[in-house]
Order: structure tokens, then sequence, then C-alpha cells
């Protein structure tokens, strides 16, 4: 481990809500490996995210649809074993929550035994409580997640910024307030006005960790791939690029290519 998170005590739900009572702000990364958790674990980040980004990201589908609980539950528990300080979140995928709040209580049950991470995900608001409160009877957290619901994209069509109407403000304003009182223990909003996502994070008493919702909510999150620069494809507004990966992996490989077909690898000193 790179840096001061190694012998950190591991972060907890508890330290978020007293992060957010003492106006610290809190930092989120997905992770889908043990590598690259190692990395974003040892730098400090207070939560690493197993998202069903993982879908687009790690595995190439357009939309977060097709990744299942199997393959959620595998790249989790190597973000577990690649991680010691950081609180471990994981995405319940779509189909294993949606409509049967048995079938939900199942699929957070198997990420908590099978990954050994520390809480589950899922989107949606008044549609998905049931689902929500039954997961939590078995004392697992809950984080919910408003405003762009990426796993809804074909109801909405479009990944455009979400509530900028009253109506569909007025709806979440009301849904995180329901997911509040229901115990979960955080709220992503995705891609809604600043001003609304401000508003909510000042009236729940509950984390709230935006994505393109601005800077006065209680933390941030973002898609470490996208943050890297490893894809050069994904330009949404909301997006600060921290690195430029996409150059720096293709100039290796680039190298590495030109010294394999000049016979300059491996040299003298690098065979036995
Ligand atoms: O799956 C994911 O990466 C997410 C974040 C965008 C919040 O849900």
């Amino acid at each position: 481990m790179s840096t001061g998170a190694a012998n950190a005590k591991r972060v907890t739900t508890h330290t978020l809500q007293e992060m957010k009572a003492q106006g610290q702000r809190i930092s989120m990364l997905t992770a889908y490996d043990y590598s690259l958790a190692r990395l974003v674990d040892g730098a400090g980040v207070d939560v690493i995210l197993v998202g069903d980004s993982a879908s687009n990201v790690m595995a190439g589908h357009e939309t977060t649809l097709p990744i299942t609980l199997d393959q959620m539950i595998y790249h989790a528990a190597g973000v577990v074993r690649g991680s010691s300080r950081a609180l471990i979140v994981v995405d319940l995928p779509f189909g294993t929550y949606q409509g049967n709040s048995k079938g939900a209580l199942n699929s957070a049950i198997r990420i908590m035994k099978e990954s050994g991470a520390h809480a589950v995900k899922l989107e949606g608001g008044r549609e998905v409580i049931t689902s929500i409160q039954r997961i939590l009877t078995a004392g697992i957290p809950v984080m919910g997640h408003l405003g762009l619901t990426p796993q809804s994209i074909y109801k909405f069509g479009t990944y455009v910024v979400r509530a900028k109407e009253e109506e569909e403000a007025e709806r979440l304003r009301s849904d995180a307030r329901l997911l509040e009182e229901a115990g979960c223990f955080a709220i992503v909003l995705e891609k809604i006005p600043a001003k609304l996502a401000k508003e909510v994070a000042t009236s729940v008493s509950i984390p709230v960790i935006g994505i393109g919702a601005g800077n006065g909510v209680d933390g941030q999150v973002l898609v470490l791939h996208d943050m890297l620069g490893i894809n050069k494809e994904f330009n949404p507004r909301f997006l600060r690029r921290y690195a430029d990966l996409h150059q720096v992996i293709t100039d290796a490989v680039s190298s590495y290519i030109t010294d394999v077909r000049s016979l300059d690898f491996p040299n003298a000193d690098e065979q036995y």
C-alpha cells in the first residue's frame, strides 16, 4: 500500500455520517478489480463503489443492463481483497431487486456473503422502497441512487440532465426523504441541477454524494476509468480528467512493440 491509508481504520457508514456532520467532503470512486482497488484505497479514497458501470468500462456493453449478479460479485471480491480502508459499496445489478423484495434481499445477501463488501447500492425511489426496506431488515446498509438512473435508460431514452422540470424535481425531493426515512445511509444524486442537489443535501440528514450534481452536496463520485482518462470518447461536462492514461498506455505499448520488433527487448540484462 503506497500512502497513508496503510493501517488506517476502515471507513464505515457512521464515519460518513460524522463527515457530513463536520462538513468534511466525502470522496468516492469506482473500482472493479484488485489492482486498481489497491491504488485507489492506498491513495485514501473514502468509499469505493463497485459500480454496475463495470458493464460499460470492463465488459464493453453499451448500457449497464447486461451485467449479472455473479459478475458483480466477482468484481467486488477482488476490490475487497485490494482494499483495507475504504468502505466498499456494490451496485445491485438490473433485474435483481426491482418488483421483488425477496429477490432483492437474496441478491444483497449473496453480495455481502460472497464478496465481503460492506453495503449495496440500488437505483430508484418509491418504486423500489419495499426492496430497500427488506434488505435493511437483514442489517445490510443501503445507498440510494436518484436522478439519472442508468438502469432505466430505455425508459428515459437519453442520458440528459434529469429533474429540470418542477414536477420531476418535486418527485426527487420526496423520494430522497423516503430513502432517508427507510434508513438508507447515503444517497447518490446523478446528473441533476446543482441547485436542486444542494437543496436535497441540506434537507436530509444522511450524506448525499453527487455525480454531475454540483458542489453543494456532501461528497463526489466519478467513474475511475473516466477520471483517469482511459476512455477518450465519454466527455460529459461534469467530468474532470486527472490523467491522460489513454496516451500514457498507448505510448508504453507502442514503445514495447517497437522494442520487440527491433530486437532491443529483451537485452542482455533482461535474460537468464
Ligand atoms: O455504476 C456506477 O459507476 C455508478 C456511479 C456513476 C454513481 O452508479
